[in-house]
């Protein structure tokens, strides 16, 4: 059993978990995700992981309620425990894969959206540990559903807030600052985008144009995570691929995107059903 140590809402719908694993926490890089069941017949949830604590083995997820398993997840408090929590699971971020110094010459950009925030902080705080300093944008629909603000500030080189209606930070969709970010004269070398599918084709529609080379995550199509089930296949650059074993990241220029996301929608409904 998997103990969780800390468990809180971090806003509407939106949860974040603390939990004892010792052995995913001695292994697992930026870019990784884990499975976790709450029970021997639960549901498999692929949960692209957030923090981890080397020296406290432990493990941060944040989730949103999306369906039946998630709603009761969100139920868990600190002292209960997961039945599994399998990792980790998936390919590392390539930046954790590229020579500091290298790194050091680039200019990266992270645009994170609504709860791809998550996933975007354990490899902004990579680099901050490794001397490289990123530009963070991030993208809310409202000021209420901000997450890990402070927690990003304190490892972003720059964060840009902005949200959908303007209620806080900049105002508009993500892809309106990283227009105006290259309109004041900033250049990137990288993007790397993590967030709700729409979110990142239209990231790419855009840093296509810009020429801006991009990665994404393509964790919200997979549903058992095991390259089993075949849900996440994704054809990226004439390829076929799957999320699970061969991502979560690809670059995004080449990815399919109207294609994955008619198979998230057919994933969606029949999970409401
Ligand atoms: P959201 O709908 O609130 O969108 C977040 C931000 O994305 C918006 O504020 C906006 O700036 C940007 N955005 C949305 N649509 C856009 C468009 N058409 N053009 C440009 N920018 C756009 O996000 P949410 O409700 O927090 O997201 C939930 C989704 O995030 C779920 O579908 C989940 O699967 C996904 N998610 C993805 C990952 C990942 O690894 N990629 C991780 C966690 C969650
Ligand atoms: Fe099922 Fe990848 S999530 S095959």
């Amino acid at each position: 059993m998997y103990k969780i140590v800390r468990a809180e809402e971090l806003t509407t719908n939106i949860y974040f978990m603390e939990v004892e694993a010792p052995r995913v926490a001695k292994k697992c890089e930026p870019g990784q995700f884990v499975i976790v069941r709450m029970d021997a017949d639960g549901e498999r949830i692929p949960l692209t992981i957030c923090d981890y604590n080397r020296d406290k083995g432990t493990i941060t997820i944040v989730f949103q309620i999306v369906g039946g398993s998630t709603l009761k997840m969100a139920d868990l408090k600190a002292g209960d425990a997961f039945h599994d929590f399998v990792g980790p699971l998936g390919c590392a971020s390539e930046l954790v894969e590229t020579p500091i110094d290298e790194l050091k010459q680039k200019k990266i950009l992270f645009v994170a959206g609504g709860v791809g925030t998550a996933p975007v902080y354990p490899q902004v705080k990579w680099l901050k540990e490794h001397g490289v300093d990123a530009d963070v944008i991030v993208g809310s629909k409202t000021k209420d559903l901000l997450i890990l603000e402070k927690e990003m500030e304190a490892v972003a080189g720059n964060l840009y807030v902005t949200t959908d209606d303007g209620s806080y930070g900049r105002s508009g969709m993500v892809t309106t600052t990283i227009q105006s970010l290259v309109d004041e004269g900033k250049q990137y070398d990288v993007c790397i985008a993590i967030g709700p599918m729409i979110m990142m084709k239209f990231v790419c529609k855009l840093t296509k144009e810009l020429n801006i080379p991009t990665i994404v995550s393509l964790n919200p199509i997979m549903v058992d995570g095991t390259g089993m089930c075949g849900a996440c296949r994704v054809t990226v650059g004439g390829q076929v691929k799957f999320a699970c074993v061969d991502g979560p990241e690809f670059d995004g220029h080449a990815v399919d995107f109207d294609e994955a996301m008619k198979r998230q929608q057919l994933y969606k409904t029949e999970e409401g059903r």
